[in-house]
């Protein structure tokens, strides 16, 4: 078969690519490893910046968000005793959307059935070849049967564990990566969320986060050790815990229940440049991965998707510095939002191997950001999301 251009991974970042291509009449198709129902079955952050917010409304895909997501002005920052609601809104004029991942990857799929674009399941062994030539193609198996993709050009939508980075020759890559010495433990029941917003919770225990899907789903996270396991953690021990690291007054009113969903991940930041080779373009968690405490892994994604998808869509039309230009311009913004999430996690989380005066240096920081609207203004504009 033959396809303009072929793209690897049926994510949040594969999904989007294939609509908003699809949408300026660029033909690509998806291969995917995974069956839709496992895709589906994810459960990811669901911090929508504006720019996403806005990208998936010009793809045609915004209207249950607009109906269903829950608007938020601010955050509530509380550690070191100190108690800090960012205004976004106040500050930069901007908020974000909870609206879950795996709702945005829902309503991408439907549309491309809508439309009738071509995503293949359970697509495997995925092999993409002759990427640094002008005729790449892409090889897979579908049921046992030997599959080719001819193809202008390949998107590497297939996240850390796929194989699109790892077609770049190790010796043009360069990878940049700091794992954090904790995980997170997420629960996910059916309480109400905490507060109508997030709240970030920095304690000497750790860090907690108390988030939401909708007004029925809560979604809490504890910073745990990484040698912990999820059998170890009962409910309770994980209600009564959280409690621990929430100020009293939120403690008491936080509403526990059975847990649905409960797992550990780790945390890393991790970057590998370039972002392209010959004709193979990568984006999302492909290239890149954040620690989760600046909601940045899907925001990113799609600032990757919306360049790479106007850098084919001008490519077509006869306009090739733009792929050119793909890779230096993704990574200005990936670095950045990596900073952030980076900077984030250091601010909120304990880290007791490094003693007792990084504990001071957060406990000033956060005395500044408390005195200092400007603080909280550079805060919230990496929260709502730097400019595209
Ligand atoms: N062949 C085909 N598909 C593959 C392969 C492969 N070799 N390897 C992985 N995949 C698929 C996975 O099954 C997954 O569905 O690629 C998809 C990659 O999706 P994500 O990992 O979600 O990455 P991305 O689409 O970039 O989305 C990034 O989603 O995972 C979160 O935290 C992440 O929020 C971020 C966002
Ligand atoms: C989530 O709701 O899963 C979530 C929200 C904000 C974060 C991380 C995760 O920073």
């Amino acid at each position: 078969m033959r396809h303009q251009v072929c793209i690897i991974g049926g994510g949040p970042s594969g999904l989007l690519l294939a609509l908003l291509l699809h949408r300026a009449g660029v033909d690509a198709v998806v291969l995917e490893r995974r069956s839709r129902d496992y895709v589906l079955s994810r459960i990811r952050a669901g911090v929508l910046e504006q720019g996403l917010c806005d990208i998936l409304r010009k793809a045609g895909v915004g209207a249950r968000l607009d109906a269903e997501g829950f608007v938020h002005d601010g955050t509530l920052l509380v550690a070191h005793g100190r108690r800090l609601r960012v205004d976004f809104q106040e500050t930069t004029g901007k908020t974000v959307t909870i609206y879950g991942q795996t709702e945005v990857t829902r309503d991408l799929y439907a549309e491309l059935d809508r439309i009738g674009a071509k995503v293949i399941h359970e697509a495997e062994e995925v092999a993409i070849q002759d990427a640094d030539t002008e005729a790449p193609y892409v090889l897979f198996t579908l049921n046992g049967e030997e599959k080719r993709v001819d193809c202008d050009y390949v998107a590497g939508c297939d996240g850390f564990h796929g194989v699109s980075r790892r077609t770049i020759p190790e010796r043009l890559r360069q990878q940049f990566e700091h794992v954090y010495p904790f995980g997170w433990l997420g629960i996910l029941s059916r309480t109400r969320p905490l507060q109508d917003e997030l709240v970030y919770a920095g304690h000497e225990r750790g860090f907690a986060l108390c988030s939401m899907r909708n007004a029925r789903l809560s979604r809490h996270y504890l910073q745990v050790p990484l040698t912990d396991t999820v059998e170890e953690w009962t409910d309770e021990a994980f209600w009564a815990e959280l409690r621990r690291r929430l100020p009293p007054d939120l403690a008491e009113v936080l509403e526990i229940g059975p847990s649905i969903e409960k797992s550990i991940a780790p945390l890393r930041s991790f970057i590998s440049e370039p972002m392209s080779w010959g004709r193979l373009f990568l984006a999302g968690d492909a290239s890149h991965i954040v620690p989760p405490t600046g909601a940045k892994g899907l925001n990113l994604a799609a600032s990757d998707v919306w360049y790479l998808s106007q850098a084919l869509i001008a490519r077509y039309a006869g306009e090739e510095s733009l792929l050119r230009d793909y890779s230096a311009k993704a990574l200005a913004r990936v670095w950045k939002a990596s900073r952030f999430s980076w900077a984030m996690t250091r601010l909120l989380h304990s880290f007791p191997a490094e003693g007792p005066f990084l504990a001071r240096m957060q406990a000033a920081e956060l005395e500044h950001l408390a005195d200092s609207h400007a603080a909280q203004t550079s805060l919230a504009e990496n929260y709502v999301g730097l400019p595209y």
